[in-house]
């Protein structure tokens, strides 16, 4: 029996990237999905439907939750992952972009709960998973915008996690680092940039999509029965680090420069 067996699932966000990857291992383990985007996927099939979705517009999120339901019958599995990032420092930025990553990063995930919610109570519970980002737990260089939206992502979930806990409805976060996708890669594309951006990750190395959908089918699945409310930060180890130097590093640098 796989894990998602008779399970439907909308995966916001599902046409590429994170999204893309989670949508091929829920559907790989038995799920129905609906990927809910404004771009279409590369593919759809049998067990994988998409509806073109502007996860900011009310009325399409009704329209996307509505056509689960007429299709599969019922929904068990919420995935919130659709998600923009902005590049610049406050005195630069454009209310207009301010506005864009929070309707994206945030409003979007309360339009989908508010849409969905009803229907995973209906179907008697089932699991919520927000994709957050390790950028809701800690600052970054100009990405004010980005990391005030996941940090809302971040403490909505547990606000989300108390009000749906009784209804058998479990809601959890996953806070990716940095994941080559296309949001990411411009920013490794240059060997040094990723030999700079690699050894701030203990690991050593990017994740993968595919190890964070690992992560968001864990969190959706029985296997995470008695976890709601968790802020889980898949990272390699990013966020292990108080930011502080590494000191025996530069001691070594330091005895061989004077060796
Ligand atoms: P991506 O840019 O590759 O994919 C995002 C998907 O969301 C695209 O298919 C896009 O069409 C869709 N989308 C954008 N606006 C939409 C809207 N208004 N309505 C419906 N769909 C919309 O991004 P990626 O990297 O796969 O990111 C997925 C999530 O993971 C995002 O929430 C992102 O913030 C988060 N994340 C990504 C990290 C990374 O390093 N790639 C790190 C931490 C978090």
């Amino acid at each position: 029996m796989a894990r998602f067996d008779g399970k439907v699932a909308i995966v916001t966000g599902g046409a590429r990237g994170i999204g893309a990857a989670i949508v091929a291992r829920l559907a790989s383990e038995g799920a129905k999905v609906m990927i809910a985007d404004v771009n279409a996927p590369a593919e759809t099939g049998e067990h994988v439907a998409f509806l073109k979705t502007d996860a900011t517009v009310a009325a399409d999120v009704q329209a996307v939750v509505a056509a689960t339901l007429d299709r599969w019958g019922r929904l068990d599995i919420l995935v919130n992952n659709a998600g923009i990032g902005a590049l610049v420092e406050t005195p630069e930025m454009a209310e207009e972009v301010w506005d864009r990553v929070f309707a994206i990063n945030t409003r979007a995930i309360f339009l989908f709960c508010k849409a969905a919610i009803p229907a995973i109570r209906e179907a008697g519970g089932g699991a919520i998973v927000n994709i957050a980002s390790i950028s809701g737990l800690l600052g970054d260089y100009a990405m004010g915008a980005y990391n005030a939206s996941k940090g809302a992502v971040v403490n909505y979930t547990r606000s989300l996690a108390l009000d749906c806990g009784r209804d058998g409805i479990r809601v959890n976060a996953l806070c990716p680092g940095l994941i080559e996708t296309e949001m990411a890669r411009a920013a490794v594309a240059d060997p040094l940039d990723r030999a700079f951006w690699f050894d701030r990750i203990p690991l050593g190395r990017s994740g993968t999509p595919e190890e964070m959908a690992a992560v968001a089918a864990f969190l959706a699945s029985d296997d995470a029965s008695y976890l709601t409310g968790v802020i889980l930060a898949a990272d390699g180890g990013i966020t292990a680090h108080s930011g502080q130097p590494n000191a025996p590093q530069r001691i070594r640098e330091r005895t061989r420069r004077q060796g």
